[in-house]
């Protein structure tokens, strides 16, 4: 059994929906309430068993490093005024047993790219990519499965490459890429083989209404798919483009997810999650 410890996060993008927000501040720093997007990434990461992430960054975005790491003069501070559950928030933004590297995707030349920049570091490996403006809220799920952990179980057991989706509306099926699963009636938490990826459809032509939310499991073979990958859509080195490769070859799986995912890498999108977890943050739920 392979087990799954690695992660590809790509965070080089410009961000340019949430301009002038995104002029100095990386879209991954943006808060929802009192923490980055970022930072529930790197949780969601931990709670699945990850140990090593690697952040595929520009320099531009240096805001995202200096959050992970240590800040010895205001640890000092808040220490000296005695507050310390504000301290062990800071000492926490990186979680314990979670390893974070840094590599530089030169020029934002599309998510394809950028993941491709993390190979040297993960190697020969399984590993797990999250788009980092996609949040996961588990919480107004029925029971408690939890979605990354239960593919990364799902990839252990199989060794089959996996994909998340989520039920949108017919509106919305044209703003995403749309898996095919010869019509399989899905729950949450169930899988199942995964034959075609439409970007962005036409209602009419879509497939399916499940769109593909941004959590993916690779096997190894992904790497050399992603090397001979030419720019695509809007120029840009696609992920999917591999990923429509790989699925000539080998087995993928579409995972149903539970709960709900928000986009924040739009304006809409940030409002909303903004809102949901403003009403289940501890000292805000009740006063809005
Ligand atoms: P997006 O297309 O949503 O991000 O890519 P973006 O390009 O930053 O946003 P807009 O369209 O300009 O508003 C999804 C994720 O992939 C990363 C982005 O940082 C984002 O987190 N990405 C995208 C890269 O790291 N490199 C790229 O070349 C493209």
């Amino acid at each position: 059994m392979k087990k799954v410890t690695k992660a590809v996060i790509p965070v080089a993008g410009f961000g340019s929906r949430m301009l002038p927000a995104t002029k100095a501040i990386p879209k991954e720093m943006l808060p929802i309430i009192d923490k980055p997007i970022i930072q529930y990434i790197v949780e969601e990461c931990a709670k699945a068993g990850i140990t090593d992430i690697v952040m595929v960054t520009h320099t531009s975005k240096k805001a995202i490093e200096n959050h992970f790491s240590q800040a010895k003069e205001l640890e000092d501070s808040l220490s000296n005024k005695g507050k310390d559950a504000l301290l062990k928030i800071v000492q926490n933004t990186k979680p314990k047993g979670v390893n974070i590297s840094y590599v530089q995707q030169g020029e934002a030349k599309g998510l394809g790219h950028a993941v491709l920049c993390g190979k040297d570091i993960v190697g020969d490996e399984p590993f797990v990519v999250i788009l980092p403006d996609v949040l996961i809220d588990e919480s107004s799920a029925s029971g408690d499965l939890d979605n990354l952990s239960t593919m990364v179980t799902n990839f252990e057991r199989s060794n089959v490459s996996q994909i998340m989706v989520e039920l949108v509306a017919d509106k919305d099926v044209s703003k995403f890429g749309i898996a095919d699963i010869k019509g399989i009636k899905l729950n949450a938490g169930d899988s199942a083989p995964l034959t075609r990826v439409v970007e962005k459809p036409a209602f009419e032509d879509a497939p399916s209404n499940l769109a593909i939310v941004g959590r993916y499991i690779f096997s190894p073979s992904i790497w050399a798919l992603l090397a001979e990958t030419k720019a695509g859509v809007g120029g840009e080195i696609q992920l999917t483009d591999a990923m429509d490769e790989l699925i000539k070859t080998e087995t993928m799986h579409a995972y149903y997810m539970t709960g709900k995912s928000h986009d924040c890498g739009n304006k809409q999108g940030y409002a909303k999650a903004v809102i949901a977890y403003a009403n289940k943050h501890p000292e805000l739920k009740g006063e809005l």
